[in-house]
């Protein structure tokens, strides 16, 4: 698929995805065409990062709808293997990016996820030979454990980071958001109206990180149906714990609504 360009000096931009494909998608997939030659887009529901309890069996699934959407984009290749391809009987090989970026947020609400996306995007970077990889600000946690790990393990790869991409009123882009019935869909703003309410506070002169944790849980606390997993501010290089803002910070929401878990992050530069 991927060795004919790739003799002949051509550059591929690889687009990883579960699929049930939108615009957060797309943004990733015109950006890939933007900046390569030949761009591949892979659509994998990857069995080995969900956890027991999570919704593998009921995630969104439309192949066919996802192809005409690439094909639009005029996307070179499609890469979507099935799970023996992937995982043969009797796989036992797994990439585990250590340390506080895989021990905090949905690494420590999620255990075992981010060895399961480690180790399905080195095998599609192995299979799909990409000289740039392109990932969603949205899962900013996500871009941060495949750059250190493309760094620690010498993948000869350029991970290019794409900016959230949201609904008119706010609400970040995520296949999962299909799962949300009306009274829902209104429910979940509460997770980029606690971003925008911090930012804000931010903006005017607040400092504090507890104090700014405390603003963000009482805006989701007015929602009945919203359940906090995680409300936190670190560093935006590490992770590492900050007690003030200042200095660039990633500041990330987990939040179940009803029994949907949304996540959505705001990077801030001081
Ligand atoms: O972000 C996703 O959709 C997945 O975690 C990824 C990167 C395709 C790995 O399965």
């Amino acid at each position: 698929m991927v060795h004919r360009p790739k003799k002949a000096g051509k550059s591929i931009g690889l687009v990883p995805t579960m699929g049930y494909l939108h615009e957060g998608h797309l943004a990733l997939v015109e950006q890939a065409r933007k900046q390569c030659d030949t761009v591949v887009v892979s659509i994998f529901v990857n069995p080995i990062q969900f956890g027991a309890g999570e919704d593998f069996d009921t995630y969104p699934r439309d192949l066919s709808r996802d192809q005409a959407l690439l094909e639009e984009k005029r996307v070179d290749a499609l890469f979507a293997p099935s799970i023996s391809e992937m995982y043969p009987a009797g796989y036992h090989t797994f990439v585990e990016v250590g340390g506080e970026i895989t021990a905090k947020l949905c690494g420590a609400s999620r255990p075992g996820h981010f060895k399961g996306v480690a180790t399905v995007v080195s095998k599609l970077f192995n299979i799909c030979l990409p000289d740039k990889a392109y990932f969603g600000q949205k899962d900013a946690q996500q871009a941060m454990v495949i750059e250190k790990m493309v760094r620690e393990l010498n993948f000869p790869i350029e991970i290019v980071r794409v900016p959230i991409v949201r609904e008119a009123d706010g609400l970040a882009k995520s296949s999962r958001n299909v799962y949300l019935d009306a009274e829902q869909r209104k429910q979940a703003l509460v997770l980029s109206k606690a971003l925008a309410e911090a930012h804000s506070r931010i903006k005017q002169g607040e400092r504090d990180v507890a104090r700014l944790k405390e603003i963000m849980r009482a805006v989701i606390a007015a929602s009945p149906q919203a359940n906090i997993d995680y409300v936190e501010i670190y560093d935006a290089a590490d992770l590492s714990d900050v007690e003030q803002v200042d200095r660039n910070v990633l500041i990330a929401l987990a939040v179940k609504i009803g029994s949907t878990r949304l996540i959505d992050n705001l990077l801030v530069e001081v």
